[in-house]
């Protein structure tokens, strides 16, 4: 499409926008009374209206039936992981029976690691991307650590090459081929939390499983935001938040993703609880784990059914939307601001977008590394009505959303931008 700067053109976009009905099924933030411009969806979502009606069942359930509530409310809290599996298995591209909402992401991260970064003597490498989120490289360094070996010797942390902000495909594979016969995990962020690099999935699970690695993903900035095929591409697991893209609220629930290839075998080590047990006998309190198939046999505790009921209004919406959809409107929007950013007189002086250009490279975010002024700028345009996002030590991030973002608000950031500039 050929975009053009001005506010009609933003107008035209959202009149012929077939989601621009889902903006009003959110709660858009103020500032001083003015309903903000909000890019941070990539770090909280909004709260969808429904989400209270949801909740609120739950409550009345738990208030009229008290611990009955597990059998007789309306969605019985004891199959209530069930309820979301449908959805979330069309998100990431999977079968029900390979996901599960559970926990938080990196309470996941770790139950993951425990079963499939399994080190030998000569295979005990981890690859992953440099700069990954602090919870993650935590995580990393935490679980070599529990094997009693050397986190420098053991994690390797891929870079972009001098001067570049995104790591080629071309070099994740040179490198995996390279360590082949010493890795024993690669895992990446699917999205890059702060460059917004959309990695190429498939070609790095094919790599890693012909280097006779497993391979696993932190969907933490992918899921709700671009489109996953988990299970064609034979990704090993997934573990991903619920509270950016997929609007379950702060801290909200959690989950998980296997392969269908894993799902009987018994000789994974995990660490267990009762609701991962074969759900028949699991109220007879015998002694011995045994695994529910598939997923579902990684669960631990019981189910937090409150931020299940947020994530369900979240989903239905989704589901609504449409995957699709979604995609195509994210591509163009964004596009528009990349387009909008990049007609500032002399911008690159000003800022560089460090977020791959190629849509197949990126989701909605884009991340802007700011040349000067970086703090003044973000805090000019926070009080100038926008919620962004601001990255140590000079990035600023900005995230249009296709459920509740508008075109329009794409063209009244960039004037708010442009003029912070100066
Ligand atoms: C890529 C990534 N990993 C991990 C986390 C932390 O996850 P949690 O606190 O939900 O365990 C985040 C949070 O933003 C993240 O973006």
């Amino acid at each position: 499409m050929k975009f053009e700067s001005s506010i009609q053109f933003a107008k035209k976009l959202d009149s012929q926008d077939p989601l621009r009905s889902f903006r009003n099924k959110f709660h858009l933030p103020k500032i001083n009374g003015k309903t903000s411009i909000y890019f941070t969806g990539n770090s909280l979502g909004l709260l969808p209206k429904s989400t209270k009606k949801f909740v609120d069942e739950e409550l009345n359930d738990w208030a009229k039936l008290g611990v009955e509530g597990h059998f007789h409310s309306k969605r019985p809290w004891l199959h209530y992981h069930k309820f979301s599996k449908k959805a979330l298995s069309k998100i990431v591209g999977a079968k029900p029976s390979e996901v599960v909402a559970m926990n938080q992401l990196t309470v996941n991260l770790h139950l993951f690691m425990v079963s499939f970064y399994r080190p030998t003597k000569t295979r005990f490498k981890i690859l992953t991307e440099a700069g990954a989120f602090s919870s993650d490289q935590y995580a990393f360094e935490s679980q070599v650590k529990f094997h009693g070996l050397d986190p420098e010797k053991t994690i390797i942390e891929l870079a972009p090459r001098e001067g570049e902000y995104a790591l080629r495909t071309e070099d994740i594979i040179k490198a995996i081929e390279e360590n082949k016969n010493e890795l024993a995990l690669i895992i990446f962020g699917a999205v890059q939390y702060y460059s917004g690099q959309f990695f190429d999935l498939e070609k790095i699970t094919k790599a890693g499983h012909e280097a006779g690695a497993i391979v696993g993903f932190d969907l933490a900035h992918a899921i709700g935001n671009v489109p996953l095929q988990l299970h064609k591409h034979e990704v090993d697991f997934a573990v991903w938040c619920g509270y950016k893209y997929l609007n379950s609220g702060p801290g909200g629930l959690a989950g998980a993703f296997v392969h269908e290839m894993h799902e009987n075998n018994s000789n994974l080590p995990r660490f267990a609880g009762w609701w991962g047990h074969n759900d028949k006998e699991r109220f007879q309190m015998k002694k011995g784990f045994k695994p529910m198939e598939g997923i579902d046999g990684w669960q631990v505790s019981n189910f937090p059914v409150l931020s299940g009921a947020a994530q369900l209004a979240s989903l239905e919406i989704f589901d609504e939307a449409g995957g699709n959809n979604l995609r195509q409107k994210s591509i163009l929007l964004t596009g528009y601001l990349e387009f909008l950013l990049k007609s500032i007189e002399n911008n690159q002086e000003y800022f560089s977008i460090i977020t791959p250009s190629y849509k197949k490279e990126r989701g909605c975010q884009l991340s802007l590394l700011m040349r000067k002024n970086g703090k003044k700028v973000f805090d000019i345009i926070t009080k100038a009505g926008v919620i962004a996002d601001w990255r140590e030590p000079d990035v600023i991030r900005v995230a249009p959303v296709p459920l509740y973002n508008t075109f329009e608000e794409v063209f009244l950031f960039s004037r708010i931008f442009q003029n912070a500039l100066r």
